[in-house]
């Protein structure tokens, strides 16, 4: 059988002739980004094949994602490749890099009360390991110093892991990974697609949990304790996402009416779902909403506290589907909208994961483009925090207008900019940096994506009777939320100009919200009680929500200033 060796990895596989160059990077353990799920489109999963192995790979010429010239290179679409003999590729530096991830959340502060107790009985010389009262298990000796909880962020791109110590409510320490399962489809719909068959669903959920074991495993070696010391596991996480964890089928979340059948009232025992914590574990699912308000905007809510908060509070958790919340005074609507995969740095020219070298941040001004890059690495594209900085600064250099269209050709700014303008077949586009370029098509994209969101937040104001004016507080969460800056939302109109002075950015909120199940047994019964009352807004079938998205495509007209929030790029 044919042998592939990804050079640079120092990893190598044998695999059947006929294996797709794709499958088998995933075989090795060489991780290359695969966006539009194997159909060839996304141009994301190329490979550098070494010269004089052509006659490895099997593979048809002419994908539009891949220049005449990057052919002539030896550069492969990894997706649309056979092995048919010994090969030796290269995966260029985009595609393999670790992701940044957002490991930590705000959270409020919560009373030490966990729903797993320990109490040692002299007499017997046991210890009973109970769960709300009920009895889990006996032990022999006085083990109540032992008694541990993982609080879990199942996202759909990272999964992110912390060990917790229910007898002090100490966090001691916590593991991040991307989520496996990105490496056979990348975002929640194609990875519902795959669930769907009987193969698709027990690979997603297999390597799920292989890979939270793994996490778990780390975590125990570190803090030098043992795995059946952890009585209890709470999911944080989308409604898509835990249903593969409990290794149920997604289909009904993929289709009309988006029926949700997965279980969150009771708990699951970890051995059912293939958890490797004590015997007689449990795994606690936070309650979702609907399909696509999941368990991580419970966690996110209990976690800022929304129930409780005076006034009227805006939660928003920007990823490919945007999820919003608004709270006023205890009263609580939620909706969620699909803004894209643009936000990841994906379906982008340059668009590339927060990973070294991604541009996280851009300045623009007297016809300079100033760039970071994360770890300060040279540029290799842009992630999705660099593309919304771009298009911001863009709009607000008046380089594009309302509509998101380039100055023309030969007017008096676009020769201020020509070291970065080019037009190539008649289309403008913007250079950043040697290799990574913004089009006419990348804005596009954004304005879609920023229209989602904007006209998420001003569907439910609507609903609501509230005002942009009427809130008093703006929380930002997840793991993009993270690094983005409020001048550039304000700027391309994602969000409202008066926000500018009320942003807060909680991180990882399904992650803190997850540990606070975990510590307090309360929060469980409250997040029942406010899912239960908590009103969902459909925006596809609002009437007045298509008039809304058009309203918020253009960038707002706002007055031109110094970007301050630059300072330090
Ligand atoms: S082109 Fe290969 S995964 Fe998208």
């Amino acid at each position: 059988m044919p042998e592939v060796s990804f050079v640079g990895h120092n990893k190598h596989i044998i695999v059947p002739e006929g294996t797709s160059l794709l499958e088998a990077a995933r075989q090795a353990g060489v991780f290359i980004e695969s966006p539009c799920n194997r159909e060839g489109t996304c141009g994301k999963c190329r490979v550098l094949l070494h010269p004089g192995y052509l006659a490895g790979v099997y593979h048809e010429r002419g994908s539009h994602t891949l220049s005449a010239e990057d052919e002539q290179a030896g550069y492969l679409l990894s997706c649309q490749v056979s092995i048919r003999g010994d090969v030796r590729v290269e995966v260029p530096e985009k595609g393999q890099l670790l992701l940044k991830i957002v490991a930590d959340g705000k959270c409020r502060i919560v009373k030490l009360d966990p729903l797993i107790e320990k109490t040692f009985d002299p007499e017997s010389g046991t210890t009973a390991v109970t769960s709300g009262g009920e009895l889990l298990v006996t032990e022999i000796g006085d083990t109540t110093a032992n008694l541990y909880g993982v609080a879990i962020d199942i996202g759909t791109t990272t999964l992110v892991a912390a060990l917790i110590d229910l007898n002090t409510g100490e966090r001691l320490g916590s593991k991040a990974a991307l989520n496996p399962q990105a490496l056979h489809a990348q975002d929640v719909l194609s990875r519902i697609k795959l669930g769907s068959t009987v193969e698709g669903l027990t690979l997603l959920h297999k390597e799920l949990l292989q890979e939270l074991n793994r996490m778990i495993g780390v975590l125990v070696a570190s803090a030098k304790i043992n795995r059946s010391t952890i009585y209890e596991a709470v999911l944080g996480g989308n409604t898509t996402m835990l249903t593969f964890a409990a290794g149920a089928s997604p289909s009904s979340l993929g289709k009309y009416p988006y029926r949700v059948e997965l279980n969150t009232i009771s708990s699951y025992a970890s051995a059912d779902i293939g958890l490797q914590i004590a015997d007689h574990g449990q795994v606690c699912f936070p309650p979702v909403a609907s399909a696509y308000v999941g368990a991580d905007i419970t966690a996110g809510i209990m976690a800022a506290d929304l129930p409780r908060l005076k006034g009227v509070t805006l939660f928003v958790d920007i990823g490919t589907n945007g999820e919003m919340v608004l709270a006023e005074n205890g009263k609580i609507t939620a909706t969620s909208t699909a803004a894209g995969p643009a936000f990841e740095g994906m379906n982008i020219s340059s668009g590339m994961r927060a990973v070294a070298g991604a541009i996280e941040k851009v300045l623009l001004g007297n016809g300079t483009v100033a760039v970071h890059t994360i770890s300060g690495a040279c540029p290799l594209g842009l992630c999705g925090s660099g593309l919304l900085d771009t298009v911001a600064e863009l709009a607000r250099e008046e380089i594009i207008d309302r509509n998101g269209r380039f100055v023309k050709p030969g007017s008096e700014l676009f020769a201020m900019w020509q070291g970065n303008l080019e037009v190539e077949q008649g289309r403008t586009r913007f250079r950043l940096a040697e290799n990574v370029i913004l089009t006419q098509q990348d804005i596009r994209q954004v304005q879609l994506a920023k229209a989602a969101v904007r006209a998420g937040i001003d569907m439910m104001l609507l609903t609501c009777s509230l005002s942009p004016e009427d809130v008093d507080r703006v929380y930002i969460a997840g793991s993009f939320g993270a690094h983005l800056q409020v001048s550039s939302l304000i700027t391309l109109g994602l969000l409202p100009e008066n926000f500018a002075d009320r942003v807060e950015f909680l991180g990882n909120t399904s992650q803190s919200g997850a540990a606070a199940f975990l510590l307090n047994r309360d929060i469980r019964s409250d997040a029942a009680l406010m899912v239960a009352g908590m009103t969902v807004l459909e925006l596809s079938r609002e009437a007045a929500f298509e008039k809304i998205f058009l309203k918020a495509l253009p960038f707002p007209q706002l007055l031109k200033q110094h970007n301050e929030d630059h300072y330090g790029v």
